[in-house]
């Protein structure tokens, strides 16, 4: 069979943690379901600025990683004093994040962010319907606001001006809203053929809707303060809709959608956000999928398989917990789930090693909410699950001989 190459960043701070434990899951899942997976550790992290103001990473690190069929990344970012901002400068002289230069350097311009709210998963919401939170957004990639386009006049003086330009391509615009209406009508199918009841939806955008529709795309922009990026947006939106008739449309400025994200985040399925807005929702959305701790994010280029995808969660390096053992490392763990599910498209045992993973981080918040009731609430006693535990159990559950692959 086809065997896979994997590019594995630990990065910095949890990033080393949960990618060390998520790669035992992997190597487990290797052996068990004998998965053609290779990888190798490309050692990267920003730290190394710190200890040798050298560079990160080497200068062809792009040309390096194209060789490989995905990307699994822990967390890029060590966060230092603020007189540090520089630190991510890269041979280039570009200083913009180093994940960027990735999602960038490799048009990799489909951010796609899941939110489902897990059973036993931590719920921040009182609303019982929030345990139906089912949603996906798709955050736009490579442009918008962050093109780094820009710079500072005048610097020091009273009269300096910083300018920051976003920029909105027809071309990029339309390449998101399609995929965001492809991802809906897919996930429309797996919720038929689940046997689920179907969901209703509304469409708010159309002249003449239809009356029933069981899948929705919410197109998120700011078009009342930011007209000429929320026109391209939403002229796009309504000439790629007419290739989705089945589908319901709904448009939300981004505020709005903030407070709708709290108060009645259910009623969404796709949200389809520019590159900033749609960071700034995901870190909303993932609490409403129980925490950062559990979400995951894949960044794609939809178009090319030949280009490696990269996999990292929503979550960042988080210093304020590194070296205490008590990183999560679900949220890693579904990452991975999502780059074998990319990888399944052309190899079922990858594509059902995907399922497993989802299905043992499952039974694992399942297990930890009846076996240790009460000591993983939000404000109750107790102290974390360990990294170490919840990889312990996850593991056991793989290898449990509920967990066959057919
Ligand atoms: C994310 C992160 C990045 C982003 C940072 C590290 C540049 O917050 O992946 O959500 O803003 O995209
Ligand atoms: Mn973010």
């Amino acid at each position: 069979g086809k065997r896979w190459r994997i590019g594995v960043l630990p990065g910095d701070g949890i990033g080393t943690e949960v990618v060390s434990a998520t790669m035992q899951v992997l190597e487990l899942l290797r052996d068990r379901f004998e998965l053609g997976l290779d990888w190798q550790e490309l050692p990267w992290p920003s730290t190394a600025w710190h200890q040798h103001h050298g560079e990160m990473m080497p200068a062809d690190a792009l040309e390096q990683v194209r060789k490989y069929d995905a990307l699994l990344l822990g967390a890029l970012g060590d966060p230092g004093p603020l007189s540090d901002v520089g630190r991510y400068r890269l041979s280039d002289g570009d200083s913009l994040a180093p994940l960027l230069t990735f999602r960038k350097g490799l048009d990799l311009w489909a951010c796609e962010r899941p939110a489902r709210l897990l059973s036993g998963a931590p719920q921040y919401l009182a609303d019982p319907r929030a345990r139906e939170v089912d949603m996906l957004v798709v955050r736009e990639n490579s442009e918008g606001e962050y093109v780094n386009q820009g710079g500072r006049l005048h610097r020091g003086t009273p009269f300096e001006i910083a300018t920051q330009v976003e920029v909105f391509t027809r071309a990029g615009t339309e390449r998101l809203i399609r995929h965001g209406f492809q991802r809906a009508r897919q996930r429309l199918a797996e919720r038929q053929q689940s046997g689920d009841p179907p969901k209703q939806y509304r469409d708010t955008v159309r002249d003449a809707p239809r009356r029933d529709y069981h899948a929705q795309v919410c197109l998120i922009t700011k078009r009342n303060a930011l007209p000429h990026w929320g026109e391209l947006y939403t002229e796009v939106f309504q000439s790629v809709a007419c290739e989705f008739p089945e589908i319901a449309t709904h448009h939300e400025l981004i505020d709005a959608a903030c407070m709708k994200f709290v108060q009645s985040p259910w009623v969404f399925d796709v949200v389809i956000a520019s590159n900033l807005q749609g960071d700034i929702l995901t870190d909303l959305a993932a609490v409403l999928s129980g925490g950062m701790g559990v979400a995951p994010s894949c960044n794609i280029n939809p178009d090319r398989r030949d280009v490696p995808a990269l996999f990292e969660p929503t979550h960042g390096s988080a210093p304020d917990i590194v070296k205490q053992g008590i990183a999560d490392p679900r949220a890693m763990m579904l990452t991975a789930a999502m780059m074998l599910a990319w990888l399944g498209v052309e190899d079922e045992r990858c594509a059902l090693a995907a399922k497993r993973v989802e299905w043992a981080v499952q039974q694992d918040l399942l297990n930890q909410k009846t076996d240790r009731a009460g000591q993983f609430e939000r404000g109750g006693p107790g102290s974390p699950r360990s990294t170490a535990d919840i990889l312990e159990c996850v593991l056991t559950l793989i290898a449990s001989p509920e967990s066959k692959i057919e």
